[in-house]
């Protein structure tokens, strides 16, 4: 099998093919989801809710998302792994950006990371870019930036849109390979993926991007409760677990497993 490269998302979107991304963070579900075609394995910082148990992807730290990118990069054959860079170990300098970056790539196998960010970060995704680290960006809303922007909150609204645009633009021009973008109206969002050379990605951005992500645990239903409104469950994941758990802890209490065809 082929590996996914940054030209081939950039050809799939100029013949008007969707692709598709999803979070992993270790060994199984990533060569699940390569198996599944899925073009794209992101090891988001959303790790920090996902698999470390923060409240927010604030805290997550670089020497924690290095393992996790390691598993999923020795483990999916085709898709393109790209490393989530964490809040505060890039905004600083494109000197710091890139060097975290390089620690994605040399220590963990990444093929690409994403930082978020829209014209302001046009210094350290040229950075990256010119230093032979291909740059997703992430623009709209931006959780690192939540306390920010004051909340889960759609961006581009209105007003807003020509900002966006120029965002995405300015990380376009930087040297971005694609852009994520995270609760944006749909008509923007349509907008912008036509105005754009490189392949948008939507999260909450409507169907007219050229390729969508999700959080697998949203997605598929391992993580309940409240949902974002950009999220549909395609699979109960927490119900099976909870299911086979229960399962098996009723054998065990009632002395049937292990059974003999279990035991030497
Ligand atoms: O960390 C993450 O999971 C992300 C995607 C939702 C785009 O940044
Ligand atoms: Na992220």
């Amino acid at each position: 099998v082929k590996r996914i490269r940054t030209h081939h998302l950039r050809e799939m979107k100029e013949r008007g093919e969707k692709f598709t991304m999803l979070t992993a963070y270790d060994m199984y579900t990533a060569a699940t989801f390569d198996e599944a075609g899925i073009e794209v394995l992101l090891v988001g910082d959303s790790a920090s809710n996902n698999v470390y148990g923060n409240e927010t992807s604030l805290p997550v730290t670089v020497d924690e998302l290095l393992p996790l990118t390691r598993a999923v990069a020795r483990s999916a054959k085709r898709a393109m792994v790209v490393g989530d860079l964490p809040f505060g170990s890039y905004q600083a300098s494109p000197e710091q950006g890139y060097l975290t970056a390089v620690r994605f790539m040399k220590e963990a196998g990444a093929h690409a990371i994403k930082l978020e960010g829209g014209a302001e970060m046009a210094p350290v995704i040229e950075k990256c870019a010119r230093g032979g680290v291909p740059v997703m960006a992430h623009i709209g809303f931006t959780p690192q930036s939540e306390h920010a922007l004051g909340g889960y909150r759609v961006q581009g609204r209105g007003e807003a849109a020509d900002r966006l645009l120029a965002d995405a633009r300015a990380v376009q021009d930087a040297g971005a390979f694609a852009v994520v973008m995270e609760m944006v109206p749909g008509d923007v969002a349509t907008r912008v993926t036509k105005e754009l050379e490189i392949p948008t990605i939507g999260i909450g951005a409507g169907n007219g991007c050229d390729g969508q992500v999700l959080v697998w645990q949203d997605a598929f239903g391992l993580r309940t409760g409240r949902m974002a409104k950009f999220v549909k469950q395609y699979a109960d994941v927490h119900g099976v677990l909870l299911e086979a758990a229960r399962a098996y802890a009723d054998d065990v209490r009632a002395g049937t497993f292990p059974g003999p065809e279990h035991t030497f």
